[in-house]
């Protein structure tokens, strides 16, 4: 075939093409040799059947001489239908290193996605700042980190880490609501291991550094581990699902046709929960059994597992799903699971997507570890999300309910329009064997003196259970709406969101914003 001529009109598209293709053949070898995709077939992947609009494909490059644009593709396409702005870092291109070009390319996929209030999806696979660009480069950061900022909260903005996300670079998904790596090729650090030997003497593998295993289990940096590219892919699809376009819209509400499977599971959810509050159990399995088709997308499964967060859907309307995890150290709150649950509060906030907490919860951990890592100032966080929060918010009390932990998870004192319980639910300050303790201190020691301490300690602890831990004083003092039956829960859920689907509660904008722990 003669070499097209790029001096005619269809000479250049044919030149664009040819050039198009053998860009993508090479960046095919070097990418499925190390067993990844190329950043195209990514997007392909990502988008319904494939179908995507590339833009500003040759910006940096020239088609005359034959030179590729620049190490990153950007575009938009449907994901299930409704419009994504997304970009993906070339590695075949000078690494996928960001330059002057790349950045202006994706500041402007960013300002598309806002302009258009549709979700912002990124991909990342590269070395970072490109060094023989210096300082140029470095800027480019700097207006695709305050791009990413007035993009967050309008559009939902999600980054799937598939290669090396090197240096400050890591900072641009961190500013994004959600995280996704995959098990083998995902790596991000603020320092290489060859810069933390050289100024630490500190030896360590780039998993050790910044694999997904760590960034999951550890450090709470991304939000879900993928075995394989096309997952991490898929399971952003599937966040997608849940999400409105922007917060100027209302979240997506699916048609939902009442089914045995669900009505099923939902009456006999009580099984799910042991009576005695010392028993484990995965409440996710709670979860499932309420919401619509047991579908849940569970986000962060690995980091904190003491408390679950995910979406859902409830007759139909999405919702962001917090419950505490017996399973997991009993389901007290930490600081992780505090900042973990703080954010996610505050995105389904940001959406307008309704909150729907079930509450089993012994209580802050305690001891110094906590302390000295600062769970009053990380505690924090959980309070000031749901105390700021505007969208419905619905809790239901399964189990125990104690002290702070109880008040800011999602209570009706912190701002829960409708708060119920299960009818063996203990709400109280403390356990009643810790409050027995303290309270009855002195007839607990003359109890040791004559020998009948265990009788005692039992009398008193299943008083101190019958006068205050029961939930009937909550109802009484107006912190629960009702005590439901347990079967009753996914239709409890259901009325309270229809009542609360016109609420409406947006603060006037009197302030510049709050001052709450960040
Ligand atoms: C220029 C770079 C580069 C960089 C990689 N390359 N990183 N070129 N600037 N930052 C080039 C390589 O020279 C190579 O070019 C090609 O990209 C592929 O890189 P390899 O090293 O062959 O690939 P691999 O073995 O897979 O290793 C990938 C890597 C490694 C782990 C990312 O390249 C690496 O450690 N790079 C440096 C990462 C880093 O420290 N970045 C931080 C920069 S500072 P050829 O021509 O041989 O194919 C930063 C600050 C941002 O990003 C600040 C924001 C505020």
């Amino acid at each position: 075939m003669s070499t097209p001529n790029p001096l005619t009109r269809d000479g250049f598209i044919q030149a664009q093409d040819a050039l198009a293709s053998a860009a993508e053949e090479k960046a095919a070898q070097r990418q499925h040799a190390k067993h990844k995709l190329t950043a195209r077939e990514r997007l392909a992947l990502f988008f319904d059947d494939g179908v995507w609009h590339e833009v500003g494909q040759f910006i940096g490059g020239s088609v005359r001489a034959g030179r590729v644009g620049s190490a990153v593709a950007a575009g938009y396409g449907r994901v299930q239908g409704r419009m994504v702005a997304a970009y993906a870092q070339d590695f075949s291109v000078l690494g996928g290193t960001l330059g002057k070009v790349e950045g202006d390319k994706i500041v402007d996929l960013i300002d598309l996605g806002i302009r258009m209030r549709i979700p912002i999806v990124g991909i990342q696979d590269s070395g970072g700042a490109r060094i023989q660009e210096g300082v140029v480069a470095l800027a480019q950061y700097g207006r695709i980190f305050k791009k990413t900022c007035e993009a967050s909260g309008l559009v939902p903005q999600i980054s799937i880490i598939l290669g090396p996300c090197a240096g400050g670079a890591v900072y641009q998904p961190a500013l994004t609501d959600f995280i996704v790596m995959t098990r083998e090729n995902s790596h991000m650090f603020v320092t290489g291991p060859d810069v933390v030997a050289a100024t630490t003497g500190e030896k360590v593998t780039l998993d050790e550094l910044g694999g997904a295993t760590i960034h999951n289990f550890q450090s709470g940096v991304a939000h879900h581990m993928a075995d394989t590219e096309e997952e991490a892919i898929d399971y952003v699809r599937s966040l997608l699902d849940y999400l409105p376009s922007s917060c100027e819209v209302a979240p997506p509400r699916y048609e939902y046709l009442p089914n045995p499977e669900d009505e099923e599971a939902a009456r006999a959810v009580a099984d799910l929960v042991p009576t005695s509050a010392r028993q484990p159990y995965d409440v996710r399995d709670v979860v499932r059994a309420l919401v619509d088709h047991g579908e849940y997308v569970e986000i962060q499964d690995l980091f904190a597992p003491n408390v679950t967060i995910g979406f859902a859907c409830v007759d139909g309307a999405s919702v962001g799903i917090v419950a505490n995890q017996p399973m997991n150290d009993a389901g007290t709150l930490d600081v992780d699971a505090s900042e973990k649950t703080a954010r996610f509060v505050r995105f389904c906030d940001a959406f307008g997507l309704p909150i729907v907490t079930f509450v089993d919860v012994p209580g802050y951990r305690p001891g110094t570890e906590q302390e000295q890592a600062g769970i009053i100032r990380r505690g924090a966080k959980v309070i000031v999300a749901y105390a700021n929060a505007t969208v419905p918010m619905v809790t239901v009390i399964l189990r125990k309910a104690y002290g702070g932990a109880y008040i800011v998870m999602g209570s009706k004192s912190i701002g829960a329009d409708l708060a119920f319980a299960w009818p063996d639910a203990q709400i109280a300050v403390m356990g009643a064997e810790g409050a027995a303790s303290i309270m009855y201190r002195r007839e607990l020691a003359a109890a040791r003196e004559d020998g009948s301490f265990e009788e005692t300690k039992a009398a008193l602890v299943a008083r101190y259970e019958e006068e205050t831990v029961n939930p009937e004083v909550s109802v009484a003092s107006g912190q629960l709406d009702g005590i439901i039956r347990p079967a009753d829960t996914r239709q409890t859920i259901i009325d309270s969101l229809h009542l609360l689907a016109s609420k409406d509660q947006r603060a006037p904008h009197v302030k510049r914003h709050d001052n709450g722990p960040l």
